[in-house]
């Protein structure tokens, strides 16, 4: 992930390793991230205690951030299949113009389970998929689309 995301990021939900290459690449990386799940978001406040304020335990279908970020990252898999396109709406919602959604999709190694297709799901919603990539040792799928300035 570290190569598509060139700067400031939003990391939803959370990924500290990215923030830790781009750094290393000296990038200015100002990291947020939510989770529904505490233990992580504690996680990320210890890893980034000058950035604690911007980690929070919420319901990525629930939260209404009033403000938006120039990269946000996020899955599919928090999505029903049904409503991945109400999901990817919702996310560029985050997006500011000019910024750039990336999605993820896990598969299950252990379940022989393969990820689902971020770029084919962004193109069935109507999306122009800017790039993807993929992990085959984390079973993951990745793909983004750019939001216009005009957008
Ligand atoms: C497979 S882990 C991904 C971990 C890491 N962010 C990554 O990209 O490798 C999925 C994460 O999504 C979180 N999650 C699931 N549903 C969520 C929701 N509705 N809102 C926020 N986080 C959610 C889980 O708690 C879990 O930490």
């Amino acid at each position: 992930m570290r190569d598509f995301i060139p700067y400031t990021v939003i990391i939803l939900p959370l990924h500290c390793k990215v923030v830790r290459d781009q750094r290393a690449r000296g990038l200015v990386v100002v990291p947020y991230g939510i989770d529904i799940g505490p233990g992580l978001v504690e996680l990320a406040v210890q890893r980034h205690a000058e950035h604690a304020d911007n980690f929070v335990v919420a319901d990525a279908w629930a939260w209404n951030p009033q403000r938006q970020w120039d990269f946000v990252y996020s899955m599919l898999d928090l999505s029903p299949p049904d409503m991945y396109c109400v999901w990817i709406d919702r996310l560029l919602g985050l997006v500011a113009p000019g910024g750039r959604l990336i999605l993820g999709a896990y598969g299950s190694t252990s379940r022989g389970i393969a990820p689902e297709q971020p770029g084919q799901v962004l193109r069935s919603c109507g999306l122009e998929v800017a790039g993807t990539a993929s992990s085959a040792n984390a079973n993951s799928e990745f793909a983004w689309t750019d939001v216009g300035v005009g957008r």
